[in-house]
């Protein structure tokens, strides 16, 4: 593209900006009418990617006994069988005693712990968060609009606190845990969503210690390690172990970490793990052994069979479909944004998505406009809660679930939405 000099935007004169402006108007008229269908906006795995786990169906041959001898076809179980959980300690990094491996949905882990929470207590004494008359969640922000759906579902305040490149902001959430309504902290600790940071060693400390330092009792780290073995690359990013550092710090009882195999095998028919102190772990028992007589057992059989001593290997191929997406995505947004001063984004080294920041108030506008001509972005807002992106410059981009082209089709009508858009702002504040 023409860039005046290497300048940013803001550095054009009136004349180079409106010309420039003109060119980028009349490609996007050009695209009206083009009857285009992109997404960009879909976290979740293509069909290239299932495709990989087709292999468990009929991976049993009929024989369903697990290794201690429980038929997996009968009831029973809210812990799952051992070698599942076996399997969650692998991939979660914590003893397998610490693991319940249940359906196939971390969110409903996670929903069930919020639930136990509120409701029953997490550590079988009189501690319950619905005793407070206000329960707050600290929500790391930009972060996971699922998170913040299910805090708002048991009425529970999000306060939202910045993400760095390594993690929350701990300044902020030390502050925030001086009010003993915030009862836990929402993170992702690795290729977070969205920003695909990975928390450093000292962040995670901080945050194994975080329980120690809040005001309330009855303060859990709720861990959604959902991108724990989803590199991209050979050499992924190294996540410390918030378990061993939990130890350390005398908290276990008050850190539960979550995952699934969702973006392992299949999305909709996985394995989902949770990993909590056997205190823990007996309080949510009692609440799970009522709305069910136990997981999917032959499903974790069958996840077992076909991953056993092959995860890094099928890690890999995921990342080999998956790479040159975001590579694509990298190299259009550096070709056409790099040097403007108009937007900045994440290069992460795993996870599923890339952080788009452009100008503050421009976010819902370039989402509005690619919409107009066919491609579809996350929300504006989604990344914070109640949708408020209080800049109005958060944009997640889902690179996973596309073709090439049609990512490359995407990509390029994003970035001219982002330029057509801060041009338009630029010349307007003139
Ligand atoms: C951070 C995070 N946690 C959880 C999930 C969903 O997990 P599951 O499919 O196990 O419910 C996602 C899916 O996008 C996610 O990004």
């Amino acid at each position: 593209m023409t860039t005046a000099n290497n300048q940013t935007m803001t550095q054009w004169s009136t004349e180079e900006l409106s010309a420039q402006l003109s060119h980028w108007q009349g490609q996007y008229g050009d695209l009206n009418g083009g009857n285009l269908k992109l997404d960009l906006s879909r976290g979740k795995p293509g069909v290239e990617q299932v495709s990989l786990s087709n292999g468990l169906d009929g991976i049993l041959q009929g024989n369903y006994i697990a290794e201690d001898g429980t038929d997996t076809r009968n009831y029973g179980g809210t812990r799952g069988i051992a070698e599942a959980r076996a399997l969650g300690a692998e991939i979660m990094g914590v003893p397998e005693a610490n693991i319940m491996a249940a359906g196939n949905s971390s969110l409903s882990v996670m929903h069930l712990t919020l639930r136990t929470a509120m409701d029953l207590g997490l550590w079988g004494d009189g501690r319950l968060w619905s005793n407070a008359e206000t329960v707050k969640l600290l929500a790391p922000v930009p972060g996971y609009d699922r998170h913040f759906t299910l805090s708002n579902h048991f009425g529970i305040e999000l306060v939202p606190i910045p993400v760095t490149d390594s993690g929350p902001d701990m300044d902020a959430a030390r502050a925030a845990v001086a009010d003993s309504a915030v009862k836990g902290i929402w993170c992702v600790p690795k290729y977070s969503n969205p920003t695909g940071c990975t928390y450093s060693d000292d962040v995670v400390s901080q945050l194994a210690a975080l329980p120690r330092d809040a005001a309330a009792d009855d303060f859990v780290v709720l861990w959604d390690n959902a991108y724990a073995v989803h590199d991209l690359y050979e050499q992924g990013d190294t996540l410390t172990s918030i378990f061993e550092a939990a130890a350390a710090a005398g908290t276990v009882d008050h850190v539960v970490q979550f995952a699934s195999t969702s973006k392992i095998t299949h999305a909709g028919a996985g394995v989902a793990f949770l990993a909590a102190s056997a205190k823990v772990l007996d309080a949510l028992d009692k609440h799970l052994g009522v709305f069910s007589i136990g997981p999917d057992k032959v499903n974790q059989l069958r996840h077992v069979k076909f991953l056993n001593g092959r995860l890094s290997a099928h890690m890999a191929d995921h990342a080999a479909i998956i790479r040159p997406k975001f590579e694509l995505v990298e190299e259009i947004f550096s070709r056409e944004l790099n040097g403007l001063g108009i937007a900045t984004w994440t290069k992460p080294k795993g996870g599923y998505f890339v952080s788009l920041d452009v100008l503050p108030g421009l976010a819902s506008k370039v989402i509005a406009m690619a919409k107009a001509v066919g491609l579809t972005l996350t929300p504006a807002g989604a990344t914070f809660p109640k949708g408020d992106d209080p800049d109005d410059k958060n944009i997640r981009i889902a690179p996973t679930f596309g073709s090439l082209d049609e990512i490359h089709a995407a990509m390029d009508i994003l970035t001219l939405c982002i330029k057509t858009a801060s041009a338009e702002q630029v010349l307007g504040a003139r």
